[in-house]
């Protein structure tokens, strides 16, 4: 197991360009099972959950290939409709495969899916909306088993704007027969991406970024290519790590807009923020603070409120910056799983139910840590950055989920950092 070691005192300056979207290249993966023929997606990020992704898609009988940042993905006219159960343990978003499968082949088996450690992650939205459609959905042996002779056209109403459910009912509905709408449906950057490729293999969605979804029915989808949203969690990771260091960061790749509160608070914790002019139709935004950040408040929401993805970098923030910060998760009920190890870097942090108390300290001290989930992981590094001395952040098969290159990128912005094999007296910590 090989961990990360990051040495404390320097700040982050520099350029990163980042890649598409995690959570939008797994969906848009997904999305191809819709279209016989041969799909491709531009942009993906080089992270080990599109290996997943694309193995779970040759077992539905695909031809995947993943070079650099391109994916082609040859589906047949026939497909598997049962999804491998071990690797769809691994991976919260391969449960998006229900909604092509069942339009696809009436019926889908798909294993209950994994994902991180930050809480429980229910279906039932999901079950809710496709059997609002007409399919019959149950569980067996560990899998979700869903039928449907022919999905119809349905108003949905979902309880929470969850990105999971709104992916699977949009792309169960583009093939229903007649028009779906989904109330109170997801609104990411990742949605708007991924209704806009559907649209491009000739579906009929409106209204992706609002709260009202509006899908009128098609009989075929053709296969496309294209270009996946920037990763908006990743840049902010960086603009981040850019104010908790005191630097002056340049994240290319990725619209500020798409990250406008969070970006609101690194102003509020005393960061400049320009918007740069597009090169070549990337967007790009800068983040520079010379002082030590002042304590912000943070609530996390679905968007455009705060990312609970970057529930730990504000964390981290609240804990290096001068003053107190309420830091409250509303969207998932173990994100703060993670925050021991935090206090394992020295910072102050209470927390009691969803809400944390972070008092910020001049300088965190460098500790072995462990990654418990993508984020979680990333922000300890970027905590270990402010740290005196050495942070080695174990488990790091987390952030290589999420994170392309991530050491490589830490140091290209000036970090002292590397990845080297965990010592045998590990013992797995
Ligand atoms: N929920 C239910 N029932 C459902 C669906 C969701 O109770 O049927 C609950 C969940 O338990 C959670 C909340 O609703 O408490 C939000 O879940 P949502 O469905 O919105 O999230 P998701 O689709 O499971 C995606 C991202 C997460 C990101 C969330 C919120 C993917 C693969 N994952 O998860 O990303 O935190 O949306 O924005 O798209 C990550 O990338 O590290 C990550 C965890």
């Amino acid at each position: 197991m090989d961990v990360i070691r990051v040495y404390g005192g320097t700040r982050l300056a520099g350029e990163v360009p980042v890649a598409g979207a995690k959570n939008s290249a797994l969906k848009l993966m997904a999305a191809a099972l819709l279209a016989p023929g041969r799909t491709t997606i531009t942009n993906a990020p080089g992270i080990t959950d599109i290996s997943i992704m694309a193995e779970v898609l040759r077992r539905l009988g695909c031809a995947v290939e993943v070079d650099g940042g391109d994916i082609t993905i040859d589906t047949p006219e026939e497909l598997e409709p049962e999804a491998d159960y071990n690797l769809v343990r691994r991976l919260r978003a391969s449960i998006c495969v229900l909604g092509p499968l069942l339009a696809r082949c009436r019926h889908a088996r798909v294993a209950h899916p994994g994902g991180d450690a930050i809480g429980s992650r229910g279906l039932d939205m999901h079950v809710a909306g496709l059997s609002r459609m007409g399919a019959e959905i149950g569980s067996e042996h560990g899998f979700v088993v869903a039928r449907a002779e022919q999905l119809t056209g349905a108003q949905i109403w979902l309880d929470f704007p969850s990105v999971g459910a709104t992916e699977n009912i949009l792309m169960a509905a583009v093939l229903a027969r007649g028009t779906t709408v989904i109330d109170n449906a997801a609104r990411e950057p990742e949605i708007v991406d991924l209704a806009t490729m559907l649209n491009s293999m000739g579906a009929q969605v409106s209204g992706a970024g609002t709260a009202t979804l509006e899908v009128t029915g098609v009989d075929a989808m053709h296969p496309t290519t294209h270009r996946t949203v920037g990763d908006r969690i990743v840049a902010g990771t960086w603009a981040f790590g850019a104010v908790m260091t005191r630097g002056d960061v340049t994240v290319r790749g990725v619209r500020a807009a798409n990250l406008s509160v969070a970006l609101d608070k690194l102003t509020d914790a005393g960061a400049a923020i320009e918007q740069l002019p597009e090169a070549d139709g990337v967007p790009a935004f800068r983040v520079a603070i010379d002082r030590r950040p002042t304590a912000v408040d943070v609530v996390t929401l679905p968007f455009p409120g705060f990312a609970t993805d970057l529930l730990p970098m504000a964390i981290g923030l609240g804990a290096v910056s001068g003053g107190v910060s309420l830091i409250t998760e509303n969207i998932f009920d173990g994100r703060f799983m993670f925050v021991n190890e935090m206090s394992r870097l020295g910072a102050d942090i209470r927390t009691d139910g969803h809400h944390a108390v972070v008092r910020g300290r001049e300088r965190l001290s460098g500790a072995p840590v462990r990654a418990s989930d993508i984020r979680a992981g990333a922000g300890l590094a970027i905590a270990g950055l402010c740290a005196e001395g050495t942070t080695e952040v174990s488990h790091v098969h987390h952030i290589d989920r999420g994170y392309p290159h991530f050491v490589e990128q830490l140091r290209s912005l000036g970090a002292k950092a590397e990845r080297c094999t965990a010592p045998d007296d590990d013992f797995g910590y």
